[in-house]
């Protein structure tokens, strides 16, 4: 199966191309960050997967100022920018950056770690079904009672109709930012191949299974989508509203 090289091209020229492809990256990254800011800004454990070249982590470091990140990229050249992103930052002896999956740390160094606070953006929809599936269990073991997951994926519509008008636009604003044809092609080719659907109501029924709450859809961005989920149970939300 073809995969995205963040070792090679795809990689170096990642800081741009997200611009395409992720519609609203900026924003969503901006609402990622206030939403940590409002609800885990005392977190002490913090675990961010995949953060690609790690332009959210000196945010994050802002936002949780007590907090000991660890930080879990499988690619090199990604790690490489991450530390290089971190290097001035006063925070950076907080953070503990790691050549790994969130599979494989938690089969070693992290076997039974627990986080007050889960960052995992863009990452999910690199995977197949029952691969996203599986990650959303590990996302979920690793959050701590009470804690948060914030989670951001490409996400289409369930209806195939809003779906098809929805890549009717997604299209139109490629095309209106100049990406040349080829890119286009590539992008469009991507689909159920290299990029592949985290559908809303998936994640709700992965969350069910761990015993939390539904999760709350923060923003969307035509079909990118960010959502809060809290590691506490419908129950004890019930009891603490009483
Ligand atoms: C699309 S980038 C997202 C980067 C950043 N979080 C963002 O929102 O721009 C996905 C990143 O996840 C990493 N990745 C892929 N599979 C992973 C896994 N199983 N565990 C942790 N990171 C993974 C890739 O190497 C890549 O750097």
């Amino acid at each position: 199966m073809p995969s995205l090289d963040f070792d090679g091209d795809y990689g170096r020229s990642y800081r741009k191309s997200i611009q395409d492809s992720i519609p609203g990256h900026d924003v969503l990254h901006e609402i990622a960050r206030a939403a940590i800011r409002s609800t885990s800004s005392d977190a002490q454990q913090v675990l961010v997967v995949g953060p690609g070249p790690g332009d959210e982590l000196p945010e994050l470091l802002n936002a949780c100022g007590d907090a000991a990140l660890t930080v879990l990229e499988p690619s090199e050249l990604m790690l490489e920018q991450c530390r290089k992103t971190v290097a001035d930052h006063p925070g950076s002896g907080r953070c503990r950056l790691h050549l790994s999956t969130l599979n494989e740390a938690l089969n070693d160094e992290l076997k039974g770690a627990r986080f007050d606070l889960v960052v995992c953006h863009n990452v999910l929809h690199l995977l197949p079904n029952a691969e996203q599936n599986a990650m959303l269990r590990e996302l979920t073991q690793c959050t701590a009672d009470g804690g948060v997951l914030l989670l951001s994926a490409y996400s289409e519509a369930e209806n195939s109709e809003s779906q098809r008008e929805v890549f009717q636009v997604a299209w139109q604003r490629l095309i209106d930012r100049g990406v040349p044809d080829d890119r286009l092609e590539k992008i469009r080719d991507s689909r159920n191949k290299v990029v592949f659907s985290l559908d809303a109501s998936r994640l709700a029924v992965a969350l069910e299974q761990a015993g939390w709450r539904a999760p709350l859809q923060l923003y969307q961005g035509l079909f990118i989508r960010l959502w809060l989920c809290r590691a506490e149970g419908q129950a004890e939300a019930a009891s603490a509203e009483t």
